[in-house]
């Protein structure tokens, strides 16, 4: 059976684009629903209410686009409302990119030893921590939150003396601890991946769960045999929704996407309760 209905792919702003750039790349029949929360970007400093209010609203409003998936491709909207999603909305199969990306990672590492950087909020869930844990009791977890790294990306500014000096301020107890495996865990950090790889060498992988996460789609919708049999997919047949004109828009969402992307629309969302 071939289902057509698009893939819904939430983030707090342009970073999730990676994902979705990803998930057209394994699955190019497949059409997407990208919906950035622009207007209330950044999500990662505020409570863990507002979080999963906002959450819940942005993912009320790509249920109303008939999708058959939705990813949650912002990490500090899996790692803070995966449960308010999960408790609300029914008629449809979830992911988040954390899960995805902490498998990789289980599997990778030789020493025992995972690093995670990411929001104040993704820390602060200790999400990563619990779910590697889960797998693995015996293996030891670095997580610190990096809130300097973001602008940088905003600004294009990671190939940078301060982006190689932010770098080494975040990591060093890692690198000082024998971490061998480093999960990016903000859907901003992959523009960073080659600033982040230089600081900490070889010895340490570092891991962008995009990849995973686009992996962990396909396995889904191939298991609930929801895979589209058309050849009519890609990213023009794809909407990308933002709740606000991004600044810069056209060149930050090329760096996430990989490519330019210069149809988008401006949805408003309802304000819900949760
Ligand atoms: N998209 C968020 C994440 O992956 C980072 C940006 C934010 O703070 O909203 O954690």
């Amino acid at each position: 059976m071939s289902d057509t209905r698009p893939i819904g792919v939430l983030d707090s702003g342009l970073g999730g684009l990676t994902v979705a750039h990803e998930i057209l790349r394994l699955m190019p029949g497949e059409r997407i629903v990208y919906l950035g929360d622009t207007a209330r970007y950044p999500y990662g400093n505020r409570s863990d209410e507002v979080i999963r209010a906002f959450t819940l609203e942005c993912a009320r409003e790509l249920c109303k686009h008939n999708i058959k998936l939705l990813v949650v491709a912002c990490n500090t909207m899996a790692a803070v409302a995966m449960k308010i999603i999960e408790q609300h909305l029914h008629d449809v199969p979830v992911i988040g990119v954390i899960l995805p990306g902490v498998r990789a990672a289980v599997l990778r590492t030789a020493d025992r030893k995972i690093g995670v950087i990411g929001t104040h909020a993704t820390i602060r869930s200790s999400v990563y921590k619990q779910s590697i844990q889960r797998i693995d009791a015996s293996i030891k977890v670095y997580e610190t939150s990096s809130p300097l790294l973001l602008p940088l990306v905003e600004e294009r500014m990671f190939d940078h003396d301060i982006a190689r000096m932010a770098a080494q301020f975040y990591l060093y107890e890692m690198m000082d601890g024998g971490v061998d495996c480093l999960i990016l865990g903000c859907s901003l950090f992959p523009p960073l991946f080659e600033v982040v790889q230089g600081t900490v060498g070889t010895r340490m992988q570092v891991l962008d769960s995009a990849l995973w996460t686009a992996k962990e789609a396909q396995d889904i919708l191939t298991a609930l045999d929801l895979k589209s049999g058309s050849r009519d997919g890609g990213v023009e047949r794809s909407a990308f929704l933002f709740t606000e004109k991004p600044e810069g828009s056209h060149r930050l969402m090329e760096l996430f996407y990989g490519a330019p992307l210069t149809e988008y629309s401006i949805v408003a969302i309802n304000r819900g309760t949760v």
